[in-house]
């Protein structure tokens, strides 16, 4: 619309430097050292929900760090939209390959290079800024709930009980979420799925203390060597997982179900390119887009332990240490599949070791519909501002609250992600295209726009 159009555009220096004012904050929920910094961020959130017109915002402490809450109620009878979103953001190490500050948000080559420019800074903020141009040109259709938490990147641990006590303050018609990918901007996209998540950290301990490698080497298990065979034994050949009952709950797809997942534009060349690898890996029998769709996974994402400071010592260590997850599709479950692994890993390890399992975090698996109101009115919102319908995709990440969204509080989620893939989120450089972030704002007011009409 014209109106919005014009709000935008008149706006857009100030929407932009006051995203960069947000990502200066470094709300790292992982790292206690930014305690501070994560309830700066709340406020910050806070303060700019009541600037976008939110007549009412509040800071809702938690045993760990807050959740903002924010409404606009414009109609009783309109429906009402929670917006979710984060504000807290993944540790920025190592620091040393970022090109400028993670928290010194710079802009260059149209991009914003900052922790939390795309996850999910950036992507909330247009939430935030959508409303304000709404409000401001007294278009707003629908009633606003906004729940923006602080302990995404740590799991949610602390947000299930917020639901279950504020299911009439959190009372809605569906949750709306800008917190995943899609496709490109020439091919806008609608992930339709999430996976799950179970995480799991193993200690093996060999000997009751370091050893001279020399004089026990080759007679005493080394725990290291041992937590690798066991971590290589975990896939097969043909990269299947080998714990025992992994897949029995695991959803296959029909052909058709399977061939329209493959219709959606992918280039392995640029895919590889992008990467500098020059093979892709994976479950035999799938794609790459199945493999990160629809297919549960498992990876080390630490493995620690000896001797790993400047020089050589010669060490025979006592204790070595991994982080493994895996990935869940519809419909494993992530006790379970923690429970599976735990017995498993246990089973595997030889006499010489003992290892102890202990499961972190986990989330479950969704789909969301697309024959439901929200979906279409999401997919109409794309089609006016990209000139596309949107492409169905599978989403490979986790946002393990949006299952307890459905259980907690009867919730569907429309999943309206405008971040890239190779954004860099989790890792150094994280960047948000200036053009995603304002084609993000100009979006956003046409879903609730459609979204009030076809609820009539
Ligand atoms: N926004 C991501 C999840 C995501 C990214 C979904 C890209 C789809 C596409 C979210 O902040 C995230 O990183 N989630 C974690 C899980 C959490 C329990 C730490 C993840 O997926 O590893
Ligand atoms: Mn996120
Ligand atoms: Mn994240």
């Amino acid at each position: 619309m014209q109106v919005w159009n014009d709000y935008l555009s008149e706006n857009k220096d100030r929407f932009l430097n006051e995203l960069l004012d947000l990502l200066r904050i470094p709300s790292v929920s992982a790292d206690s050292h930014y305690k501070n910094d994560v309830a700066r961020c709340a406020e910050a959130v806070k303060d700019n929900l009541l600037k976008a017109g939110c007549t009412q915002a509040e800071i809702c402490p938690t045993a760990g760090h807050p959740i903002v809450y924010g409404e606009l109620m414009v109609n009783p009878n309109a429906p009402t939209v929670l917006v979710y979103g984060h504000y807290d953001v993944q540790p920025a190490d190592p620091l040393e390959l970022w090109k400028s500050g993670p928290f010194e948000p710079e802009i260059r080559d149209g991009k914003i290079y900052a922790r939390g420019a795309c996850d999910d800074k950036g992507q909330m903020f247009m939430h935030v800024k959508a409303l304000e141009v709404m409000h401001k040109t007294q278009t707003l259709a629908c009633n606003v709930k906004f729940m923006i938490e602080g302990e995404e990147e740590v799991g949610s641990s602390n947000l299930g009980i917020f639901l279950e006590n504020n299911k009439e303050k959190l009372k809605a018609d569906i949750v709306l979420v800008s917190d995943t990918s899609m496709i490109s901007m020439e091919h806008p996209s609608i992930e339709t799925g999430l996976r799950g998540l179970a995480y799991m950290e193993v200690e093996v301990t060999g000997p009751n203390r370091d050893l001279h490698s020399g004089v026990y080497g080759g007679a005493v298990a080394n725990p290291i060597n041992t937590l690798c065979k066991m971590i290589a034994s975990l896939h097969d050949a043909d990269n299947h997982i080998t714990i025992p009952g992994f897949y029995d709950k695991v959803q296959n797809l029909t052909d058709a179900e399977r061939q329209a997942l493959n219709n959606a534009p992918f280039d392995l060349k640029e895919y590889q390119d992008d990467l500098k690898v020059n093979d892709v890996w994976g479950e035999k029998g799938y794609t790459t887009l199945e493999r990160t769709g629809i297919r549960p996974t498992l990876d080390v994402n630490g493995i620690w332990g000896g001797y790993t400071g400047e020089g050589a010592k010669t060490v025979l260590p006592s204790k070595a240490f991994a982080k493994i997850s895996m990935r869940l599709v519809p419909h494993q479950n992530s006790d379970e599949i923690a429970a599976l692994f735990q017995k498993h890993f246990e089973s595997i390890a030889p006499a010489s070791v003992q290892v102890k399992v202990t499961p972190h975090h986990g989330g479950e698996p969704v789909v969301t519909p697309t024959d439901s109101i929200a979906y279409k009115a999401a997919s109409k919102a794309i089609q006016t501002a990209f000139g596309k319908d949107p492409i169905p995709t599978r989403g490979g990440g986790s946002i393990p609250i949006i299952a307890l969204f459905e259980k907690v509080l009867g919730l569907k989620t429309v999943l309206m992600g405008f971040g890239l893939d190779n954004d860099n989120i989790h890792s150094p450089n994280e960047k948000y295209d200036v053009v995603n972030f304002y084609k993000g704002i100009e979006t956003l007011p046409y879903f609730h726009k459609y979204y009030a009409e076809m609820s009539r």
